[in-house]
């Protein structure tokens, strides 16, 4: 089926530069979005992206915003619940959350209604290293029938620049969220495009 809609819920981890990406490459695929940032995920993003916030990015994009202690938005609701939700980048605080149904947030409350819904939930942690807790949640939510996926960039495709190397990871993302169409990863035996 194709991907309509997606909600994307930024955090606090490292990766910030990723959501953007993201959140960029679902609006050229024609996919309408949702984002909401965590109180932590607002501040890491202004951090690592020179100030930038969500606001300006709902402005740039032409996306919906929501606070994170919005309960009442559309996605909290199974009845509206987006084709894929998306954790990106993911805390480990918050995979937690997640894996133990004590959600208190609206990005807690959307990965919630995603695996009780059976739609696509995608999380793109970033942590180093792991603890058995955080393995055990990410064991969790993959059993629950989300897919992690670390933000772990590949280096068989040659990247020579950032943009590079953000591309393989959001690709990879965009490929778990059921977004096949998009050229951000060189596929294996096809020649990438330009
Ligand atoms: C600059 C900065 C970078 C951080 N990077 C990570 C990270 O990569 N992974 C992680 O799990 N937590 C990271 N943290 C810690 C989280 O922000 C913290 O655990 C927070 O409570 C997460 O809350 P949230 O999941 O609601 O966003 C970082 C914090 C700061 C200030």
């Amino acid at each position: 089926m194709a991907l309509r809609s997606a909600f994307v819920g930024i955090t606090g981890a490292s990766g910030a530069p990723y959501a953007v990406r993201l959140i960029e490459a679902l609006v050229e695929n024609d996919v309408f979005v949702e984002i909401c940032a965590s109180e932590m995920g607002e501040k890491v993003l202004a951090y690592e992206m020179g100030g930038l916030n969500t606001r300006k990015l709902a402005e740039t994009y032409g996306v919906k915003r929501y606070a994170p202690d919005d309960l009442f938005a559309p996605p909290a609701s199974g009845t509206s619940v987006p084709d894929a939700t998306v954790i990106v980048p993911a805390s480990v605080a918050t995979i937690g959350n997640i894996a133990n149904g004590t959600g208190t947030n609206l990005l807690h409350r959307v990965a919630d209604v995603a695996l009780k819904e059976r739609k696509r939930l995608v999380i793109l942690e970033r942590e180093m290293p792991y603890s058995l807790i955080h393995l055990r949640n990410m064991a969790t939510i993959t059993e629950a029938g989300g897919l992690v996926l670390s933000a772990a960039p590949g280096f068989y495709n040659h990247p020579k620049t950032l943009d590079d190397v953000i591309d393989f990871v959001v690709g990879k993302t965009l490929d778990a969220m059921g977004l096949a169409s998009h050229e951000l990863v060189e596929r294996w035996g096809h020649k990438r495009r330009g």
